[in-house]
């Protein structure tokens, strides 16, 4: 695994989602959609057809992607949204729903595994968001409501995470997948509700623990014998979103390479 200051490819290939059956210009929200994960599925989103709602802490992320979706043809809005704030949610939903028939929702935002502070405050933020924005959206959208992805994670869910990430992480991470499974079958499957649990991926938040030998020594058991691309778990995500899952619900897929199971 090469250190951070070696050359290191960090990103993979746009693949070609078209085939997942979208309906050209219903729209997905991704919270966290400014950067990393949240990013790539913005963008491979708009290359299957759909319209893009942005949701960032960060504006100046999300507006960058939004210009990103627009060279590659598609439509995006970039909207300022702490996903922990109601009513910043609220707002949001209500510029989306102006912008196009949202379908689709990716709960991707979510504070850093090694963040510091309370315990509980954490869990609020990594997972109580999740709740704050997929039941205002299906408090009014409900009708219109197809399909849920939740980020989770391999920590907490396959591996235990013990010392190298902070307590609340792999906690939240295991609450975000009985969490899933409970919109699963809450709604009597619609919207129907999956969880990916990338492993280790190369996005901004991640890539400086590459340099960090006791980290690049536990990535040397990954069967791939890399570090995933956000790209490849965007893929995941749109397939678990898109029509072409449609017998799939309420379920958890590992997107690691592996690791989890070397
Ligand atoms: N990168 C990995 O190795 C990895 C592994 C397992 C799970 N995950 C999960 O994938 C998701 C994305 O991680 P990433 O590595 O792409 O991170 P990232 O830091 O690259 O991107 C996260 C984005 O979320 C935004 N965000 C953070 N808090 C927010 C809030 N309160 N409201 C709105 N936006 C907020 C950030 O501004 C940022 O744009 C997270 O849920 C993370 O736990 C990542």
């Amino acid at each position: 695994m090469p250190a951070q200051d070696e050359e290191m490819q960090t990103h993979g290939p746009l693949f070609d989602m078209r085939a997942l059956g979208f309906k050209a210009d219903e729209v997905v929200t991704v919270t966290g959609g400014g950067s990393g994960i949240g990013k790539a599925t913005v963008l491979a989103a708009a290359q299957s057809g759909l319209a893009v709602s942005i949701w960032d802490i960060n504006m100046a992320g999300a507006e960058e992607t939004a210009k990103e979706v627009e060279q590659l043809g598609g439509k995006a809005i970039a909207l300022s949204v702490d996903v922990t704030d109601p009513d910043a949610i609220e707002a949001a939903w209500k510029s989306t729903i102006a912008f196009g028939t949202c379908r689709y929702l990716v709960n991707n935002a979510g504070p850093p595994s090694t963040a510091g502070g309370p315990f509980v405050k954490n869990l609020e933020i990594a997972l109580g968001s999740m709740e704050l924005v997929t039941m205002r959206w299906l408090e009014t959208q409900a009708e219109q409501a197809t399909s849920i992805v939740n980020l989770a994670s391999i920590a907490g869910n396959y591996m235990g995470g013990g010392g190298a990430i902070s307590s609340f992480y792999p906690a939240a991470k295991a609450g975000v997948v009985g969490y899933t499974r409970y919109l699963a079958t809450r709604f009597g499957g619609k919207p129907r509700a999956n969880a990916v649990a990338p492993g280790m991926t190369l996005t901004p938040r991640t890539i400086p623990y590459f340099s960090i030998p006791a980290i690049a020594k536990g990535l040397e058991r990954i069967p791939a014998g890399r570090a995933g691309y956000p790209e490849e778990i965007a893929a995941a995500i749109l397939f678990l979103l898109s029509p072409a899952s449609s017998y799939i619900n309420g379920a958890l897929l590992p997107v690691d390479g592996g690791w989890a199971l070397s």
